[in-house]
């Protein structure tokens, strides 16, 4: 159950745990170089435990201590069959960047997953995986996992992907690490740039030009240290919560501000906020400290190139929205839809449940903002990023909510509910 925040505000510094993106990607990058790959500040959350175990699983020694996570590697060739089916549970991104890692190995996998995983498109990443040559078969026979891997011999493509997907675009050059020649990946507009970024750092030839990625295959990646930095999609909950709830003075600190990743930033300025960007490093992934005050917000119109740096953020956005002076309108996102739920249907129906005025569009929302939110039964539909939005609202609205499912926070925040009672006064 959570209340409206009647006091004073949320007060206090805190330091939201290690990107997802970046940890999912540091197992499975350090998995495939030689040597010793040193991870600090990992997320433990159940999604990129689910990528550990996969690798675990396909014969590479991972240590899990407190202070950090240590990846034996064993080299691009170096993973043996697994078992059994390799689970990825909750997991989008394990799902679709482990295919095309397993469609150039020399043996056959079974991949499955939670059944929210069970429901979400495949096909993206097995069309381009199959013009290189992949045999990847959808065993319910609907495009979705659970799916049966032939690891085949690859050639290199130039794909052009009709959507800006991160997952679709790395899954594609992990196989061109594979390929018989070049791979590049062409996007409509850049998406997260991570894997570029990372297997850049493990030693492969990989370059970017405009929305072009191109990679050559056979590097000899080396293991590293990869010091992960604060997730800014989990920021983006305190950032909401910061700027929402009158008397707030909140300091986010050590977050990833790659601008791939920092629309709800820029965002969250053009809506009015009062964010000030602290302390900046620019060593490898660029991070910085967030100094977020309450702020009186209006709506704006999101649409456009902007959409892929913040997609996960867009429920979290929507409760600003509600909270702001104004219209806002959101376009462009249909991704939403094939997400850990479907996001427009969820969120128009507990934003309606809370008082709100949404209303669902094809690609995305509208949100007629400043009317006056009460508590409600919310269903996460065991969406994390469902139910930290929810907790944001529930402390702008009158009364109590209950969130129903609230222990999914765990696949990418597991402190979530603590850190932000922590910050209450
Ligand atoms: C991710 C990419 C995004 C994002 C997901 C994580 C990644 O998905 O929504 O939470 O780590 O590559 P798409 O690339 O499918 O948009």
């Amino acid at each position: 159950m959570i209340n409206r925040q009647n006091s004073k505000g949320l007060r206090g510094e805190i330091t939201v745990p290690g990107d997802k993106s970046i940890s999912h990607r540091a197992v499975m990058f350090g998995s495939l170089s030689d040597g010793l790959t040193e991870v600090t500040n990992f997320l433990q959350g159940a999604d990129c435990l689910s990528t550990i175990d996969c690798f675990r699983r396909m014969g590479i020694e991972i240590e899990n201590r407190p202070d950090k996570i240590l990846i034996h590697g064993r080299g691009l060739h170096g993973l043996k069959a697994p078992s059994s089916a390799l689970d990825v549970g909750n997991s989008g991104t394990t799902a679709r960047l482990i295919s095309g890692i397993l469609a150039a190995q020399p043996f056959q996998t079974t991949l499955t997953g939670d059944a929210s995983i069970q429901k979400r498109p495949m096909r993206r990443i097995m069309e381009p995986l199959s013009m290189m040559g992949a045999d990847i078969t959808s065993l319910n026979g609907n495009d979705c996992a659970p799916l049966c891997i032939r690891g085949n011999a690859l050639n290199g493509i130039h794909y052009h992907s009709k959507i800006a997907s991160a997952q679709v675009k790395s899954a594609v050059l992990l196989a061109g690490l594979y390929a018989g020649g070049e791979t590049q990946v062409t996007e409509p507009v850049i998406s997260r740039n991570h894997s570029e970024i990372m297997l850049r750092y493990f030693g492969a030839d990989i370059r970017t030009e405009g929305t072009t990625v191109r990679i050559q295959p056979e590097p000899e990646l080396t293991g590293r240290h990869i010091q992960v930095p604060g997730d800014i999609s989990s920021a983006a909950y305190f950032i909401a919560a910061g700027l929402c709830v009158p008397g707030s003075e909140l300091l986010i600190k050590n977050v990833g501000i790659n601008p791939t990743r920092d629309g709800i930033l820029k965002a969250a300025l053009a809506m009015g906020g009062d964010i000030t960007v602290l302390n900046e490093k620019h060593d490898g992934e660029p991070t910085a400290d967030l100094l977020v005050r309450s702020s009186r917000l209006h709506g704006i119109t999101i649409e456009g190139a902007i959409i892929p740096t913040l997609i996960d953020e867009l429920p979290v956005i929507n409760i600003m929205a509600a909270a702001a002076e104004g219209t806002t309108i959101i376009k462009d996102a249909a991704e939403l839809k094939v997400k850990e739920s479907n996001r427009i249907d969820v969120m128009v129906k507990n934003l309606t449940a809370m008082g709100g005025c949404i209303t669902g569009t094809d690609d995305g929302m509208i949100i007629e903002g400043g009317k006056p939110l009460h508590g409600a039964v919310i269903d996460s539909c065991l969406d994390h990023r469902i139910a930290m939005s929810f907790s944001v609202a529930a402390l702008l609205a009158e009364g109590e909510t209950t969130i129903k499912g609230r222990d999914c926070v765990n696949i990418s925040y597991p402190s979530f509910y603590e850190d932000l009672k922590a910050l209450e006064h």
